[in-house]
């Protein structure tokens, strides 16, 4: 439920207006030394310097006071499994044996409720410790784990997306669906979730290895039939991955193709990796409007190679950065980030801390099309605020002597920042940290 009692916080606000074009572009960002948020209802009813707007809220709105810490938008997570909360760090070869050794057995366990349950109360507060207000998850096939990945969602009022992972093939029997009972499965479960609260289904076919066409058509028609749902899958992470693909779906020159020809891409579909790209599907994904999500840790992790930025937007395509645990290893959008500004880095692709900390809020909203209801701090939207602290340890407070700048501050954040530098995390207008 949604906190109704007003609260006005007070600290350094930033908030982003939209996407920042280099270091000088300040108007990108709304950016005030001594500011004011209110918060009424689960949403923010005002933003402004903090003792004008003081003289215009309610009389018993409670202030609290975060300086001289950093008040933004919760991180928002595109690309996160569920059910992998106990496979981050598993020693693996690439990106197959990965999935063979340690992700479905895994994801076996979750064919248990009560294991789903208990996996769900700690992804949350993993999420939330981190600072992460919003997640797009895969769930296991089993329809329980998308209730209980979605009753802990409503219990604490997040604003979450997911769905079952369909699987038909190439992975153990018993985490195995089929095409009829992968479609009904979903269905009933997107019937009974979507627009529940703040929940959103999201169609979920787990990658072309894994999915006969019969499912892959099966995932199609459901977007067909519920096209504001979102849908995502992996794509062109690892090479092994793609010759598999090629083999299964002889009819596709390439890869993109297999999902093209089943009716999966559009505004709302999330492309996991993207990373061995050529230009056919670049355009492909430019005309339909399907996001390239970027996944850092996990494609050092696995050994699946370097998102190339700057040629996916130079395209024209959407992007978005995501944590992929657990093939990625750190729940944190600012580890996240800081490994994402290496990987650039080896392309020759800097980034600043502007366009960094607008991909992880609301970049990534954006690239959902939910930049109406999350990732910035305009009168309106949903209250999923984090605060910051950029002296959160030893090192940092050092380091934080000599930064003279909002940029330089949000650098350090970025490469030393972890879940001991958020603060606070307020989800609809609650505290969520103690
Ligand atoms: N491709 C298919 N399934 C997965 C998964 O669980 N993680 C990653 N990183 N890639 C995948
Ligand atoms: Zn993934």
């Amino acid at each position: 439920m949604a906190d109704t009692h007003p609260k006005l916080l007070r600290g350094r606000v930033l908030s982003f207006n939209r996407k920042p074009v280099g270091p000088d572009d300040h108007d990108a960002l709304t950016y005030l030394e001594d500011g004011g948020l209110l918060i009424e209802n689960g949403r923010i009813s005002g933003l402004g310097d903090f003792t004008a707007l003081k003289d215009t809220a309610p009389a018993e709105a409670e202030v609290i006071d975060h300086r001289p810490h950093l008040i933004t938008s919760g991180f928002i997570d595109p690309h996160i499994h569920f059910p992998q909360a106990q496979v981050i760090a598993s020693w693996a070869e690439q990106l197959l044996d990965w999935l063979n050794d340690y992700t479905f057995p895994a994801e076996l366990k979750f064919a248990d409720k009560a294991h789903g349950t208990r996996i769900a109360g700690a992804f949350y507060d993993a999420l939330l410790a981190n600072g992460t207000t919003t997640a797009v998850a895969y769930c296991s096939s089993h329809p329980n784990s998308v209730d209980a990945y979605f009753e802990e969602a409503e219990r604490r009022n997040m604003r979450m997306l997911g769905g079952k992972t369909m699987m038909d093939r190439n992975a153990p029997a018993d985490l195995c669906d089929t095409a009829q009972s992968s479609y009904d499965d979903s269905k009933a479960l997107l019937n009974k979730w979507h627009g529940r609260g703040r929940a959103l289904y999201t169609i979920t076919p787990r990658f072309a290895i894994t999915s006969t066409p019969a499912q892959l058509e099966a995932a199609g028609a459901l977007l067909k039939e519920h096209p504001d749902c979102h849908l995502q899958t992996h794509i062109n992470e690892n090479h092994n991955e793609i010759d598999l693909t090629l083999e299964l779906y002889p009819e596709a020159d390439d890869y993109l193709r297999v999902y093209e020809n089943f009716g999966l891409l559009g505004e709302r579909t999330l492309l996991g990796h993207c990373i061995h790209m050529n230009d056919r599907e670049l355009g492909v994904m430019r005309e339909t409007g399907a996001v390239a999500v970027f996944c850092p840790t996990s494609n050092l992790f696995l050994g699946s190679g370097l998102f190339d930025r700057a040629r996916l937007e130079g395209a024209n395509i959407k992007t978005a950065i995501a944590t992929d645990v657990g093939g990625g290893t750190n729940y944190s959008l600012m580890r996240t980030l800081d490994e994402g500004y290496k990987v650039l880095q080896l392309q020759r692709q800097r980034l600043h801390p502007f366009e960094t900390f607008y991909w992880a809020t609301l970049g990534n909203a954006t690239s959902l099309s939910l930049q109406d209801k999350i990732g910035n701090l305009a009168v309106g939207t949903e209250a999923d605020v984090i605060v910051l602290n950029a002296r959160s340890t030893p090192a940092m407070a050092l380091r934080m002597e000599t930064i003279e700048t909002l940029a330089e501050e949000l650098f350090l954040l970025q490469t030393l920042g972890d879940d001991r530098a958020v603060a606070q995390t307020y989800v609809a207008g609650q505290a969520m940290k103690s």
